[in-house]
């Protein structure tokens, strides 16, 4: 899927490591974006999960995941980088994960944000997601995560 802004979607790919380290994960090393992202290619083959990238100027700048565990997705990783962020990137790769989890037969979608994350829970929100609940993990940077939820609606089959 190819935007006006110059970008285009496609599935994610081991050799993208690199760039979305630079790119999405600066803080983590190029090893430990290598092992997750080679991690989920393994879970998506399985027919598990989505992995998409935004790819500008043959880069990946952008990407995001889609975790299918049966009725309930979960999109998780979506980082846009810097200098692309605001311009819409964000918003696209949510609307095509929702459709991708709608296809895949899901009936809700998650997505997980620290409560103080106020732009991202604004933009969840507009997008059409409601708080659904809040749960304490030691593995998220202030020791919480607020789950926002979607319910799929499935276009009515005319008869
Ligand atoms: C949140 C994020 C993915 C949104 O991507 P994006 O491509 O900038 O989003 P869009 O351009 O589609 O939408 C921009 C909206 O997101 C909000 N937003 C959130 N963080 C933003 C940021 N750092 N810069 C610009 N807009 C941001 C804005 O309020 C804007 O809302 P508006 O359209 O009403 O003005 C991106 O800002 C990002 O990667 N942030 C850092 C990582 C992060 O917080 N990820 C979410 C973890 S749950």
């Amino acid at each position: 899927m190819s935007h006006d802004l110059g970008y285009s979607f496609r599935p994610a790919r081991p050799a993208d490591a690199l760039a979305l380290q630079r790119h999405c994960f600066p803080t983590q090393s190029v090893e430990e974006v290598a092992s997750y992202l080679n991690w989920c290619l393994r879970q998506a083959e399985s027919g598990r999960l989505v992995r998409l990238v935004a790819e500008a100027n043959g880069e990946a700048i952008a990407n995001a995941q889609l975790t299918l565990h049966g009725e309930i997705a979960e999109i998780g990783s979506l980082v846009v980088a810097e200098n692309y962020r605001g311009c819409g990137i964000g918003t696209a790769l949510i609307t095509t994960l929702l459709e991708a989890a709608r296809m895949h037969g899901a009936q809700a979608v998650e997505i997980g944000v620290q409560p103080d994350n106020e732009d991202a829970c604004a933009l969840y929100t507009r997008l059409g997601f409601v708080p659904h609940r809040q749960v304490e993990t030691r593995y998220a940077p202030g020791g919480r995560v607020l789950y926002l939820r979607q319910t799929i609606t499935t276009p009515l089959s005319l008869p």
